[in-house]
């Protein structure tokens, strides 16, 4: 069994965003001066495209079972969680940067690719607009330890346990898979 193309397709979407975004949010934003204001309609446009990304994702994802696997039904358990708890940081750092974003009052707010002006977050609870930004940047790290481990059990399937679990994420079709 292998992933719906779809799913393929989505996965690897997300990492390129993913990618793009981490550059720019540790790269030109920490620049001097206005650097961050200046970055900042790019970063709110890659976070809209991620977030888009992952809704589509995670519907075509209820349609779509995962490949099935000779493996026992704690392992499949821990994989189906882990991959949860992915989907669920990842939108928390998407909706926490939202939170956090406050243009300062002369200032007309960002615009999505130029155009769309991005919609203003309500203010929620007992943290502020500032609350939420330092949040989002603690959230990213907590992301970014997650998809390390995620990326290093794929490295060992690809490299230690040849399972065909890689390859079910890039090809679609385990080497194994019978022709004809
Ligand atoms: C997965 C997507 C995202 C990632 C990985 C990400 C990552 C980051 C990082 C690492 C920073 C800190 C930059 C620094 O240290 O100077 C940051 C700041 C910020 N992000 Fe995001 N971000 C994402 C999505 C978003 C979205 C969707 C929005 C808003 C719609 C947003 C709004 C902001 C804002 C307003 C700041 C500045 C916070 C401040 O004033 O200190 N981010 N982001
Ligand atoms: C270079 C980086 C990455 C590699 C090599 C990689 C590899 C893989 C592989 C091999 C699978 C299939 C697992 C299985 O069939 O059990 C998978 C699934 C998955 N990956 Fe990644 N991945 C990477 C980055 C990411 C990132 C950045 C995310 C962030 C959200 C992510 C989220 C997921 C999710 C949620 C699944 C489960 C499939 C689904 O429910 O859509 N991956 N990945």
């Amino acid at each position: 069994m292998h992933w719906h193309f779809g799913i393929r397709l989505l996965h690897w979407l997300t990492v390129a965003a993913l990618a793009a975004q981490i550059a720019i949010a540790f790269g030109p934003m920490r620049g001097p001066g206005m650097a961050m204001m200046n970055w900042l309609p790019l970063h709110m446009s890659i976070g809209a495209t991620i977030l888009a990304i992952i809704v589509l994702r995670l519907c075509w994802r209820s349609f779509t079972r995962a490949p099935a696997r000779p493996t026992s039904r704690f392992v499949r358990f821990a994989t189906a969680f882990f991959h949860m708890l992915l989907y669920v940081t990842i939108l928390a750092v998407l909706i926490t940067g939202w939170l956090g974003y406050r243009p300062m009052p002369f200032m007309p707010p960002a615009r999505l690719f130029g155009t769309l002006p991005v919609p203003l977050a309500p203010s929620v609870g007992a943290l502020s607009a500032r609350g939420f930004a330092f949040v989002h940047q603690k959230l990213v790290w907590i992301m970014l330890g997650l998809v390390g481990i995620h990326v290093l059990a794929a490295t060992v399937h690809l490299g230690l346990l040849r399972d065909g679990v890689m390859r079910s994420m890039v090809f679609g079709r385990p080497k194994t898979a019978s022709r004809g």
